[in-house]
C-alpha cells in the first residue's frame, strides 16, 4: 500500500493555510492511504522556543489533526522526538548531502535573513532531517503545501544519492502531493505574502482557534480591490487578493478555481464576502469548539501521542536496522 508522511512544525498559531494547504487534504486522503501524521518538534528547534509553548503546542497541533477529522485508529499521529531513529537517519542522510544542495534552499535563506553566519546548524539542516522523516518510513507521498515542494525535491535527491551509493533500490522516491484550490495561502492584508504562523499583523491571518466572530470580521475587513469579482479565471490575473479569496472559496468547498469563478462572477466583494465568512465560520467553527474541547484533556492527547509513537517505533527501527547494515555500520 502507498504510504503518507506529513508533518506540522508545533509553533504558533496554526491558521487557515495550514489547514487549506495540508491538514483538509490529509483528511480526505486518509482512507486511501497508509497515514503517518507528525508533529514535527524538532523542526521547531531550529529557532528559538520556549519549553512550556513548544509543549502546549505540540498537544495543540494533534488536538488540530483530531478535531480536522483525522482519525488516530486509522492513521499514525505522534510527535517527532518521541521516535529517535529520525535524527539518526538524519544523520547519516546528511553524510550523502552536498552543500550545494542545502545553500539552493530558499526558505533556509528566508529565515536566516541577513545574519547568515548566526543562522543555527539545525536551520541550515532542517530538510535533511525533514528528508529523514519521510524516508524512515519509506513514504511514497507527501501531501503539503506549495512552500514545501523544494524541500520534497531534496527529498527525492537525497533518496536517490542513497540508492545510488549502495547500489540498492531502497528508498523510494517520495511524490509531493500539492493540491486543492489553496495550495498557497496568502496573507488576508497583503495578497504578495504568504499566509503565515509568524505573521503579526492584525487580521492578516485566520487562526484555526478564532472563534466565529473572529472569523467572519476578519474575511470582511479582508483587503480587496475596487471591481467587481471577474467573470473568469484570466480575470484574476494582477488581482492577488480577489484570486486568494475565491480560493480559500474553492477549498472550503471542496470545488475548482473556475467553478467558484463562475459562481461568483460579476458580483461585488461585500456579497461574496458574506457567503465565503458563512461558509468559513461553519467549518472553522466546529473544528476550532473541538480543538478546545480536545487540548482541555491533555491526558487523551498524550495517550494518542504515545500510542502512536510505539506505532511509528514498529515501521521506522525495522528500516533503520536496514540502513545501518547496507551502510555498514555494525550492529555486534
Ligand atoms: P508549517 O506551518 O510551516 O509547519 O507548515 C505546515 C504545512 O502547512 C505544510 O504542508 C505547509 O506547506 C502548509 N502551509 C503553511 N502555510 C501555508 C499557506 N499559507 N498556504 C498553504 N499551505 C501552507
Ligand atoms: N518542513 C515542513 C514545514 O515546515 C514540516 C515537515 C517536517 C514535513 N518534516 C516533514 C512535512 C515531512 C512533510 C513531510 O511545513
Amino acid at each position: 500500500m502507498n504510504r503518507i508522511f506529513s508533518g506540522i512544525q508545533p509553533t504558533g498559531n496554526l491558521h487557515l493555510g495550514n489547514y487549506l494547504g495540508a491538514i483538509r487534504n490529509w483528511v480526505a486522503l486518509q482512507r486511501e492511504y497508509d497515514c503517518i501524521f507528525c508533529i514535527v518538534d524538532l523542526h521547531a528547534l531550529t529557532l528559538p522556543q520556549d519549553p512550556k509553548e513548544l509543549r502546549a503546542q505540540t498537544r495543540e497541533v494533534t488536538a488540530a489533526y483530531i478535531a480536522a477529522g483525522i482519525d488516530p485508529e486509522a492513521c499514525i499521529i505522534f510527535n517527532q522526538s518521541a521516535v529517535a531513529a529520525h535524527t539518526e537517519l538524519a544523520w547519516l542522510l546528511g553524510c550523502l548531502t552536498p552543500l550545494g544542495w542545502l545553500n539552493r534552499m530558499t526558505q533556509f535563506k528566508e529565515k536566516a535573513g541577513k545574519q547568515r553566519d548566526n543562522a543555527g546548524l539545525g536551520l541550515y539542516a532542517y530538510p535533511v532531517l525533514m528528508a529523514a522523516d519521510i524516508l524512515l518510513y519509506k513514504a511514497t507521498h507527501v501531501p503539503v503545501g506549495e512552500d514545501q515542494k523544494q524541500h520534497l525535491e531534496l527529498a527525492r535527491d537525497i533518496a536517490g544519492a542513497f540508492n545510488r551509493r549502495y547500489g540498492i533500490d531502497f528508498f523510494p522516491l517520495p511524490e509531493p502531493q500539492i493540491f486543492g484550490a489553496a495550495t498557497r495561502v496568502m496573507s488576508l492584508r497583503d495578497g504578495a505574502k504568504k499566509m503565515s504562523k509568524s505573521d503579526t499583523s492584525d487580521y492578516s491571518r485566520i487562526n484555526m482557534t478564532d472563534d466565529a466572530d473572529t472569523v467572519a470580521l476578519k474575511i470582511r475587513k479582508a483587503k480587496t480591490d475596487p471591481h467587481p469579482l471577474p467573470e473568469s479565471e484570466a480575470g484574476l490575473e494582477g488581482r492577488a487578493e480577489a484570486a486568494n479569496l475565491l480560493g480559500i472559496y474553492a477549498a472550503l468547498s471542496d470545488a475548482s478555481l473556475a467553478e467558484a469563478v463562475r459562481r461568483f462572477a460579476g458580483r461585488n466583494f461585500s456579497e461574496f464576502k458574506e457567503e465565503l465568512a458563512a461558509l468559513a465560520v461553519g467549518i472553522l467553527g466546529r473544528i476550532g469548539g473541538e480543538m478546545r474541547r480536545l487540548v482541555a484533556d491533555p491526558g487523551y492527547i498524550d495517550g494518542i501521542l504515545r500510542r502512536g509513537a510505539e506505532r511509528a517505533r514498529a515501521i521506522a527501527l525495522p528500516n533503520l536496522r536496514e540502513v545501518q547494515d547496507i551502510t555498514g555500520l555494525l550492529r555486534a
